[in-house]
């Protein structure tokens, strides 16, 4: 992969996703500053121990005089906004915050981008869940409608429109690109977040007590977050040289989504009789049932592709979390092993 030029600013940068990319970037000498709230602190942030390895502030991207002043001072010539309220249950209890975080958030990240000469380019990440769902299990492609049911999604959707109108803004009166990606469900090391199927497990698997399978029979497209991170950063790499951008990219796996009962039977594999599950007998409507990615278009235009199929993401999930759990001085290690055996991948 080719050396982009920093500097990056990561919104979300003490998050899942932003650890990972943190570490990515450092690999490969990038120079990046986050900004994000407070890392939580069953995080891979805290876990790692990443502060000591990358740059960047407290801050909400709901505050739009403090975002803008970061912003400024830092002068990055790329954005990657990762910063959001990322759980569909939690949007259920908290609708207003998912919409003012991941909407409005969105709003103020680009509205002060526009604003900051040295930006080229703004990179929004949304998700799978921004498609029209029909759960026929037919895997969406980037042209497809869209529509959000639950407060995530719906946010989500309200976030490309955000997009939407500040591409045309830059159509019509020049300013930074702004693309769009739209990832599956990431995992990888280190990801604790609740009501996610692999941190549950990993939850039941430590603390003895059995995981309740909230929906044995969805399906989803599992992918180890270095995957779609690389994507991130080949399809800025071929924004910053074509003079037509692609508005919005799918990164999801080669093969089709993958069942919960599946990922569970890949676990029961690694973790035996530590995982007792149960099975509830009435299963609430709250998330989709299935979920398809069709990332070809990510893949003809990018020179991209996933490295690892979803079996080798859960079981390099798998490992992270052994490893880690053997000794947690780990963390760190164990994330630089995955980055260089992905980036050997690549070349
Ligand atoms: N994890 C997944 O499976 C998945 C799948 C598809 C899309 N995504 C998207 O990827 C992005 C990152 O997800 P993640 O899994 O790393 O989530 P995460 O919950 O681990 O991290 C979220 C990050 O956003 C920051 N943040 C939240 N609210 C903020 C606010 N108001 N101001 C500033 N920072 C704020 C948090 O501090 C944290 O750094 C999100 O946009 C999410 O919607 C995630």
């Amino acid at each position: 992969m080719k050396r982009l030029d920093g500097p990056i600013f990561i919104t979300g940068h003490t998050g899942f996703k932003g650890s990972w990319l943190s570490l990515l970037l450092n690999h490969l000498e990038i120079e990046h500053f986050g900004y994000s709230l407070e890392a939580e602190e069953d995080s891979l942030y805290e876990r790692a121990n990443l502060e000591r390895v990358s740059r960047g502030v407290v801050g909400d991207i709901r505050d739009l005089e403090n975002l803008s002043k970061v912003i400024k001072d830092v002068r990055p010539s790329v954005i990657i906004h990762l910063a959001a309220q990322p759980l569909v249950l939690k949007s259920y209890q908290e609708p207003l915050e998912t919409f003012q975080t991941n909407c409005i958030g969105t709003a103020n990240v680009l509205e002060t981008a526009f604003d900051t000469p040295s930006v080229e380019i703004v990179l929004v990440i949304t998700t799978d869940k921004v498609y029209r769902n029909d759960n026929s299990g037919r895997r969406f492609v980037e042209s497809d409608p869209l529509e959000g049911k639950d407060p995530y999604s719906a946010s989500k959707v309200a976030a490309e429109a955000v997009c939407a109108a500040w591409q045309q803004m830059s159509k019509i009166s020049g300013g930074p690109k702004v693309l769009v990606a739209r990832a599956g469900n990431v995992i990888g090391g280190g990801d604790f977040a609740k009501d996610r199927l692999v941190p549950d497990v990993l939850r039941a698997v430590s603390s003895g007590q059995s995981l309740s399978v909230r929906n044995p029979k969805a399906s989803r497209p599992w992918q180890h977050a270095l995957d779609p991170l690389i994507g991130y950063l080949k399809y800025i790499e071929f924004a910053k040289n074509s003079m037509k951008i692609e508005p919005a990219l799918n990164f999801g796996p080669f093969e089709l989504s993958l069942r919960t009962d599946e990922v569970l039977e890949f676990a029961k594999a690694y973790f035996g009789d530590k995982l007792k599950l149960t099975y509830p007998k009435e299963s609430q409507e709250f998330e989709s049932q299935a979920l398809g990615l069709d990332p070809s278009s990510a893949i003809a235009k990018l020179a991209w592709q996933p490295i690892w199929n979803q079996k080798e993401a859960i079981d390099r999930t798998f490992l992270w979390w052994m490893n880690y759990l053997d000794n947690p001085n780990n963390a760190l290690n164990n994330c630089l092993e995955d980055i260089s055996i992905s980036l050997e991948v690549m070349r």
